[in-house]
């Protein structure tokens, strides 16, 4: 190597060192402040809202009532297969609602979507593994008159889910037969 070259290399590398040192001695310091409670941890705002903006909760509704209408016709059917299939697709709409932390009128939806969701989603689930048609009727009662009371809760009360009349759609069978 060229002799002029090698204390120059060899100063960069002391200072860059010293520089790094430096740094992280600086690092240190802020994280013993942010530990006292000294400093706020610095909150990327713009990052929050944006996450709450993105989370809509209306067509997660639409799926839940598609849904419940035609489990509704499959566990009147006896159609257990096809009624664990639409309970499933509920309950995964409720674990994204759960998932979201998000708030509606003050109400925390993770929160409440267990109290109003995921205890009556899985109540239902059981009578179809009993195969239980009378059990059943009652659980789907219930699941209607929760969906309802957390539309309560949240400020919506003139949201009111009842026990479906004809299915939405005409083109599917939900018999077993
Ligand atoms: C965690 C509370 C919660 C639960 C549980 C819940 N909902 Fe909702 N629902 C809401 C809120 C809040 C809104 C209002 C959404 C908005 O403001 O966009 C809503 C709105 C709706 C709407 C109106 C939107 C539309 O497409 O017409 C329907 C329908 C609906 N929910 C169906 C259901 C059904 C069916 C269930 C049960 C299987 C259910 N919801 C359970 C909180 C809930």
């Amino acid at each position: 190597m060229n002799n002029k070259i090698a204390p120059v290399l060899f100063t960069v590398l002391v200072i860059t060192c010293l520089f790094s040192i430096y740094q992280i001695f600086q690092l240190k310091s802020e994280l013993r402040e942010i530990k006292k409670g000294k400093t706020e941890i610095p909150k990327d705002t713009t990052k929050v809202e944006a996450v709450e903006e993105e989370f809509e909760l209306a067509p997660i509704m639409g799926r839940m009532q598609v849904y419940a209408n035609k489990l509704w016709f499959a566990g009147d059917a006896e159609n257990w297969e096809l009624s664990a299939f639409y309970i499933e697709e509920i309950e995964e709409a409720m674990e994204e609602i759960e998932e979201s932390n998000a708030e509606e009128n003050g109400v925390n939806l993770s929160q409440a979507v267990k109290e109003w969701g995921l205890t009556p989603i899985k109540n239902l689930e059981k009578t179809v593994e009993s195969k239980d048609k009378k059990q059943f009727i009652l659980e789907y009662d219930n699941l209607t008159i929760n969906c309802s009371g957390c539309h309560t809760t949240t400020k919506h009360s003139y949201i009111r889910i009842i026990r479906p009349t004809s299915p939405i759609f005409t083109n599917q069978k939900y018999s077993i037969q």
